[in-house]
Parts: C-alpha cells; sequence; structure tokens
C-alpha cells in the first residue's frame, strides 16, 4: 500500500548521487512515482544509462551525468548541466558512498583517502556546489545524507568509513543552522543493514557473515529498500519542513541492542529465568 499521495513530490527536481543503484536507486523511483523529476550521478556511464532508461516513466524525467564526487570540478560540471536540463534542483541527496571490511592496520593511506574523499570530500564538495547556487539565488531547498548508524558510535573494521561518516553527519547538524537562514533544511537517514549489490558485495560477502548481520538485529531481518524511501520520501517532503539537523535511524534496533548493556540476556531460556529470578528475588 502506497502510504503518500502521488503528487508529495510534485514538480521537484531531485539529484541523487549514486542514484543508479542500491538505495540510491530506490529512493529515486520512489520519488517519480511520487511526481519528482530526477538527476542520478556517479561515475560508470553505462549503469547510468541504464538506470536512467528502466527509471523513466515519461521522457526526460531522469537524467544522468557521469560525475566523480571526489573531484569538485566534475561535481560543478555535473550540477551545471543538471541546472541545463532541468532549470533548478529542490532537493540534493548525498548518497554516493565507498566502503569496505578491512583490519584497520592493513589499510594504506591511499584506502583511506579513497573512502575519506568519496564520503566526506564528495558529500562535502556537492552540498558546497549546490548550497552556493541556492544562497545566490535565493532559493530554498533540503538536503538530505545517508550516513550509517556507526556514523554516532563508531565502527571497527570499517574505520575510514565511520570517520568520513561522522563528518557527514556533523556537516548535516552544522549546516542546518547555518544555513537556515536561507530556508536550506538538512536532514540525514542512518540505515542499518540493507542488502543491496554494492553494500553486500564489500561487507558481507559470506552467506555467515550475513546472517551474523541479521542475528544482530533484534527485528531479526534486514531493512527493506521500500521501507527506507518512504522514510527519504516523508523527510524531503513539506510534511517534514520543521525537521532540521535531525538523524533518523531506520535499522530495526540493530544500535541499540549493541549498547544496551543487559540486552545479551535475550539468550536466556525460561528455565534459566526461572533459576536466575530465584536468585534475583532472595536478595529482598
Ligand atoms: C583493503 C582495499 C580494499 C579492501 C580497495 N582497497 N579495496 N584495501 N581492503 N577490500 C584499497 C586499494 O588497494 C587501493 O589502495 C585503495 O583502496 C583504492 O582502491 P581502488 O580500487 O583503486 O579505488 P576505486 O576504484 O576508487 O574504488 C573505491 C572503492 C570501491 C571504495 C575501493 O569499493 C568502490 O568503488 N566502492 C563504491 C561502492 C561502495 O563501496 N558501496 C558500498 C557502500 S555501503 P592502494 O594503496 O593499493 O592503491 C556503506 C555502508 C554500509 O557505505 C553499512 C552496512 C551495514
Ligand atoms: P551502492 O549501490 O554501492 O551505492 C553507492 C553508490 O555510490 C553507487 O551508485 C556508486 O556508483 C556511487 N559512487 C561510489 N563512489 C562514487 C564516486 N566517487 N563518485 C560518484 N559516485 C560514486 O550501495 P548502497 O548500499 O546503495 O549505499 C547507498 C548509501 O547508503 C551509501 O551512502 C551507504 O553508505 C549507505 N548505507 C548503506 C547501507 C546498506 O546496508 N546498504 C547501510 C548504511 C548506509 P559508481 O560506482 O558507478 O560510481
Amino acid at each position: 500500500m502506497e502510504p503518500f499521495s502521488p503528487e508529495l513530490l510534485k514538480g521537484k527536481v531531485i539529484l541523487i548521487t549514486g542514484g543508479a543503484t542500491g538505495l540510491g536507486r530506490a529512493m529515486g523511483e520512489k520519488f517519480i512515482a511520487l511526481g519528482a523529476r530526477i538527476a542520478i550521478a556517479s561515475r560508470r556511464e553505462e549503469v547510468l544509462k541504464q538506470a536512467a532508461e528502466a527509471m523513466s516513466l515519461e521522457s526526460s524525467q531522469v537524467f544522468h551525468k557521469c560525475c566523480d564526487v571526489r573531484n569538485p570540478d566534475q561535481v560543478k560540471d555535473m550540477i551545471d548541466a543538471v541546472e541545463s536540463h532541468f532549470g533548478h534542483i529542490d532537493i540534493l541527496i548525498n548518497n554516493a558512498a565507498g566502503n569496505f571490511i578491512s583490519p584497520t592496520e592493513r589499510l594504506s593511506t591511499n584506502a583511506v583517502d579513497t573512502v575519506l574523499n568519496i564520503v566526506l570530500h564528495g558529500t562535502f564538495y556537492t552540498s558546497l556546489e549546490v548550497g552556493k547556487r541556492w544562497i545566490a539565488e535565493g532559493r530554498c531547498g533540503t538536503m538530505l545524507n545517508i550516513v550509517t548508524t556507526y556514523a554516532s558510535t563508531g565502527s571497527g573494521y570499517v574505520v575510514p568509513s565511520a570517520a568520513a561518516k561522522a563528518g557527514v553527519l556533523a556537516l548535516t547538524r552544522s549546516l542546518a543552522v547555518e544555513w537556515a537562514k536561507y530556508g536550506i533544511r538538512q536532514v540525514a537517514i542512518a540505515p542499518g543493514p540493507f542488502p543491496t549489490e554494492g553494500a553486500w558485495s564489500r561487507l558481507s560477502p559470506t552467506p555467515e557473515l550475513e546472517e551474523k548481520m541479521i542475528g544482530r538485529v533484534p527485528l531479526k531481518r534486514v531493512g527493506n529498500k521500500e521501507e527506507l524511501a518512504n522514510l527519504a520520501a516523508f523527510l524531503i517532503s513539506d510534511y517534514a519542513a520543521y525537521m532540521n539537523g535531525e538523524v533518523v535511524t531506520i535499522d530495526g534496533g540493530e544500535w541499540l541492542q549493541g549498547a544496551g548493556q543487559f540486552n545479551g540476556l535475550s539468550e536466556v531460556t525460561d528455565e534459566q529465568w526461572d533459576a536466575l529470578a530465584a536468585l534475583t528475588r532472595r536478595r529482598k
């Protein structure tokens, strides 16, 4: 069942970095169904072209442009191209990311730079370029940054990503205050595990690792891309107009499972609880 009016995003022009695959594509498809026109930008021309063709409900509704967000000149050219196609941009979704699991001591400095440059610098360049234009034109807008739950907690084995996403979260909260006076709103989503080709091939490449991941989620399942796309649609819509600087977690309770000191007690059986109750009640 569709939770929104099909006109929720009518007339909006939305730029999604990394919008040809995974969560970016799921968001794009949702936004189109809700009346938006979208631009998708990432490095691989063929992937972009195929996605744009498959996503378009009508001609010129999906624009695509090759861009490596690590390169500020390419970011500028990409935004020029989107503006000349659609005239302007209303909403920016910073979704492009790079990540892989590795013990930190095995990383080269280039591996560190690669992830920091895509996630932190890329997001910053895109927000800066779009923000400068909105401010110069007096245009209101919304920026949605896709972070992770470990942006707040940190996480071993994905340390460049954790550091970069923490930076993106700081960017979200900082600009929420600084650019509010221009009518520019900032929000973020912190997803837990959502199986996408890009994430799973780099972060959960074996069935054992996937099972472990699901086992950590109190709801005992991974996320569905549609669930994330619905949240994103709400956050960028006018219904969320008073939300600014907020990060919304969508992870089935995963990070809280790890955080709560006694959450491991969910392993205890009924019989064991009977024995434990006898011991703990005796203390009265
Ligand atoms: C150690 C690695 C590595 C790995 C690459 N490197 N993969 N080091 N373990 N698995 C090192 C390389 O050896 C090289 O260093 C440096 O990183 C750059 O690698 P390249 O392959 O040359 O970089 P590039 O072609 O730019 O590709 C970037 C990438 C790649 C990040 C490495 O994975 C990519 O394109 N990713 C984009 C999509 C993606 O990551 N999606 C997942 C997002 S999921 P040297 O020193 O050898 O030159 C996410 C949150 C998930 O972010 C949360 C899950 C719950
Ligand atoms: P994905 O499909 O691999 O998405 C990453 C996208 O970023 C790809 O389309 C990729 O396209 C693009 N990209 C990578 N490097 C780029 C660069 N230098 N310049 C421009 N575009 C670049 O993975 P996903 O799971 O959908 O991830 C989407 C977002 O969700 C990311 O921000 C990720 O951190 C976040 N997230 C995902 C999960 C999850 O479980 N899936 C959990 C938490 C957070 P090209 O390779 O063609 O450039």
